[in-house]
C-alpha cells in the first residue's frame, strides 16, 4: 500500500532520495575528502555542532560567496536563498561594505575606544527605527541576553515572558516550551543545570487572554517576542493581535522588548515601523554588518532614563552586559557602510518584487498539484508550510514541521544549484537575486513535487 506524507507518495519520495544522496556524492569529491580530513580535529567534523545537520550526505564546503549565489569547492554553482540564514541578506560580501572592512582593518579593528563611525551609526539607527537610544552587541544572541537584563534591572522584576516555540538565539532564558498547557524547559538543552521554568513564562502566539493571565500579577519584567515568528515556521500576527498585546504590556507594566533580527525583511525600520508598534526596546542583529558579527539593540527614551537610573543605582562593578570586542571598529565601519550603501530603500523594493514573485510560483505549484501546503510570507521571507491553513501559534507549526521531508526537498534543490535554509523551509531574496534566478526555483520545486506527487 503507498504511504501519503503531507499529500506526497512517500515512496517515491524516499526512492527519489537515494537517487539524490548518489547524484549529490558524484559531483563533490572534493567536499568529500575535506569531510573525511575534518573529522580528525573538527568534533562531529564540523566547526559548529549544528553544521552537520544539513541535508548533505556530507559537508559542502564553500570556495567562495558573492551577491546571491556561491560557489563550491568542486566549483558547483548555487543560487543562494538562504543567505546565511538573514546573514547576508542584502548580498555575500557587499562591495560597500568589503571596502569599508578593509579600509578599516588598515587603521586598526579594535581598541575599546569607539570610533566616529559609532556616533553616525546610532544616528542613523534612531532615524530608522525611531528609537532615541542605542547600544551595541557580537551577535543577536547577546543583544536578546543584555535587552533582558536591562529589562529586569529597569522593572526590578525577574519574571520573562515568551511564546511558546520562540528562538532568540541560544539565550538561555528563552528555552522554555508548552507542553500540555504547562511550561517545560527544552529537553534538547546541553549543559543546562538550573530550572528556567523559575523565571520564565510561556504563552502561545495569537492567545490574548493567556498574555492577560501571565501579565496580570505585575511580576513580568518584559516580553520578549518576534513580531512574527519566524524560527518554527512563520506564524503571523492575527489582526490587531499587536495593538492589543501591547495595550495589555502597558496595562500591567511589562516592557515590550522586539527582536526584529529576521523581521527586518519586512522593510527599512522593521515590523515594528512599518505597523506603527511602540516597543520599549528591539533588537537587530545578523545583516546589520553585512554580515560582519555585530547586533544592535535600542531603547525608548522612559526605557533609557529607566535603564540608566538602575546603573547609577547599581553596585560599581561588573554589570553581565557587554564584551570586550563589541562595538569595535571594525563592525562599526562595516555597519555605517550597510546602513548607508546596502540596506536602502531600493534594495527592498527589489526584495519585495522578487519574494512576491516567488510567494505566487510556489503558491501556483501548490494548487495545481492540489498539495495541502501553504505559502507565508514577511516581505522578502517567504516560506512553504505543509499545511493548507497557515499556523496560529507555535504548536500549530511544531506539529507541521517534517525534517524528513526537508531534507528531500533541500538536497533535490542543491542538487539543481539551489540553496534553502535548513531546518524549515524559508527562503531568502536579495538585491542581486534576480527574476531568472526565481524562476529557477519555482521549476525546480515543481519537478520536486511532480516526481512525488
Ligand atoms: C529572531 C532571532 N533572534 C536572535 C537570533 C540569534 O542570532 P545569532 O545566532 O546571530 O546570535 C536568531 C537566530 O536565528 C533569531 O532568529
Amino acid at each position: 500500500m503507498t504511504t501519503t506524507r503531507h499529500g506526497i507518495n512517500w515512496d517515491k519520495a524516499l526512492q527519489l532520495h537515494a537517487a539524490e544522496r548518489e547524484r549529490f556524492i558524484a559531483a563533490r569529491p572534493h567536499s568529500q575528502r575535506l569531510s573525511a580530513q575534518a573529522d580528525q580535529h573538527l568534533l562531529f567534523g564540523v566547526p559548529l555542532h549544528w553544521m552537520d545537520d544539513w541535508s548533505t550526505p556530507f559537508t559542502l564546503y564553500v570556495k567562495q560567496a558573492q551577491g546571491a549565489s556561491f560557489e563550491d569547492v568542486d566549483g558547483n554553482r548555487y543560487v543562494d536563498f538562504c543567505l546565511g540564514d538573514t546573514g547576508a541578506m542584502f548580498g555575500h560580501g557587499p562591495a560597500p561594505v568589503a571596502r569599508a572592512v578593509a579600509e578599516q582593518a588598515a587603521r586598526g579593528i579594535t581598541t575599546m575606544l569607539p570610533s566616529e563611525d559609532a556616533v553616525w551609526v546610532a544616528t542613523e539607527l534612531a532615524r530608522r527605527f525611531g528609537l532615541p537610544y542605542w547600544q551595541f552587541a557580537m551577535t543577536a544572541t547577546d543583544a536578546n541576553r543584555f535587552a533582558l537584563r536591562w529589562a529586569r534591572a529597569a522593572t526590578g522584576r525577574q519574571q520573562l515572558l515568551v511564546f511558546n516555540g520562540c528562538y532568540h538565539g541560544t539565550i538561555d532564558d528563552v528555552f522554555v516550551d508548552l507542553v500540555d498547557g504547562k511550561p517545560v524547559q527544552r529537553a534538547s538543552l546541553l549543559g543546562q543545570v538550573y530550572d528556567l521554568t523559575q523565571y520564565t513564562r510561556v504563552v502561545e502566539f495569537n492567545d490574548l487572554a493567556a498574555l492577560e493571565e501571565a501579565l496580570k500579577d505585575g511580576q513580568v519584567a518584559c516580553l520578549l517576542a518576534e513580531p512574527a515568528m519566524t524560527n518554527i515556521g512563520m506564524v503571523l500576527p492575527e489582526p490587531g493581535f499587536w495593538e492589543a498585546a501591547q495595550a495589555l504590556c502597558r496595562r500591567y507594566g511589562t516592557l515590550l522588548i522586539m527582536d526584529e533580527t529576521h523581521t527586518i525583511s519586512t522593510g527599512m525600520g522593521g515590523y515594528t515601523r512599518a505597523h506603527g508598534l511602540k516597543p520599549d526596546m528591539m533588537v537587530l542583529g545578523k545583516p546589520m554588518g553585512g554580515g560582519v558579527p555585530c547586533a544592535v539593540y535600542g531603547f525608548s527614551e522612559e526605557m533609557a532614563k529607566r535603564a540608566q537610573q538602575a546603573k547609577r543605582e547599581a553596585v560599581p562593578g561588573h554589570s553581565g552586559i557587554g564584551t570586550t570586542l563589541t562595538a569595535n571598529m571594525l563592525a562599526m565601519a562595516a555597519m555605517r557602510a550597510n546602513l548607508a550603501e546596502v540596506m536602502t530603500e531600493q534594495a527592498y523594493t527589489h526584495m519585495f518584487a522578487l519574494a512576491e514573485q516567488l510567494a505566487a510560483g510556489l503558491r501556483a505549484v501548490i494548487a495545481r498539484h492540489a498539495l495541502p501546503w501553504c505559502v507565508t510570507q514577511v516581505g522578502a521571507r517567504t516560506e512553504f508550510q505543509f499545511t493548507a491553513t497557515p499556523p496560529r501559534n507555535g504548536s500549530e507549526a511544531d506539529a507541521i514541521l517534517d525534517s524528513d521531508m526537508e531534507h528531500i526537498i533541500h538536497l533535490f534543490l542543491l542538487n539543481r544549484g539551489l540553496l534553502i535554509t535548513p531546518f524549515h523551509n524559508m527562503l531568502l531574496v536579495c538585491p542581486q537575486t534576480t527574476v531568472e534566478d526565481v524562476a529557477r526555483l519555482v521549476t525546480a520545486f515543481d519537478e520536486f513535487v511532480s516526481a512525488v506527487r
